[in-house]
């Protein structure tokens, strides 16, 4: 990025461009409407209420080039980072009916690790947060020592590297992902968390938050993940769908 695309004036000068543009293809009205549209919709990269609540730096979107990440086939099948909303998350977990006790709770791309404390004001055996950029890894160590706020209800563990090479915890698991990889590496991790499942019986439960169109179709190559749910949720804003590992 230019500096000069970073100061106000330029910023503005945009915007008059971009109105111009579009007043003269749509009109003044329609114009006003999908501004305002846009002024009062939820910005998620503009979210910091759980930071400034906690202290933390879970905010900002880090997109898929500025991931420190060195291999260019892993990097291009990595998704940006975007912390999911806490009231999501929180949403996500109510809703999956279980003893919290009973559970690992693993976040694959855990980013600056907002879901991880989200998953942490339930007593969890355990979460668990894998990430594969280490500097957003640091970020998320960081978090775990500005933290404040109400005592969380499980230990925080970070893992730094590629969910494909983290082994499968023992016991009941809740495998959270909100989009982090692309089609291929999705396909590989189903493939991984079955085999490494095992034959003894255990929940593995798969919440996949930004339930878009190409990962859907991967689960449905891997059909021992059963779809259990599919909804909008918090406003209709989120799309979400949780899997249930039945082999
Ligand atoms: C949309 S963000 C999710 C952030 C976090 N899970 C949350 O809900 O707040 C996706 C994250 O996945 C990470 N990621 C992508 N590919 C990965 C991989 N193969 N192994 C581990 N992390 C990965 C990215 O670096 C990014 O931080």
């Amino acid at each position: 990025m230019n500096e000069s695309s970073t100061t106000p004036t330029a910023g503005w000068k945009n915007f008059g461009h971009v109105f111009r543009e579009s007043v003269g293809l749509i009109g003044f009205w329609m114009t006003l409407r999908y501004l305002l549209i846009w002024l009062l919709s939820y910005k998620p990269f503009a979210d910091n209420s759980f930071d400034r609540r906690h202290g933390t730096d879970t905010s900002g979107l880090v997109p898929t080039r500025d991931l420190d990440i060195d291999d260019d086939a892993t990097k291009w099948q990595s998704n940006l980072y975007l912390g999911s909303p806490a009231r999501v998350t929180r949403y996500i977990i109510d809703t999956l009916d279980i003893d919290p006790a009973d559970f690992t709770f693993v976040d694959y791309g855990s980013g600056k690790g907002r879901a991880l404390f989200v998953a942490a004001e339930q007593p969890f055996k355990k979460v668990v947060g894998v990430e594969i950029s280490a500097q957003l890894h640091r970020v998320a160590e960081n978090n775990l020592i500005r933290y404040v706020g109400e005592p969380l209800r499980s230990d925080i563990e970070l893992w730094c590297g590629n969910a494909l090479d983290y082994p499968l915890p023992e016991g009941d698991l809740v495998l959270h992902m909100y989009h982090p990889f692309g089609p291929d590496v999705l396909g590989l991790m189903l493939q991984k968390i079955k085999t490494e499942a095992g034959e003894k019986p255990r929940r593995i439960l798969v919440p996949y938050l930004f339930s878009i169109g190409v990962a859907k179709m991967v689960f449905r190559e891997h059909p021992d993940f059963v779809r259990v749910r599919d909804e909008l949720c918090v406003n209709n804003l989120y799309r979400w769908t949780l899997y249930e590992l039945r082999a």
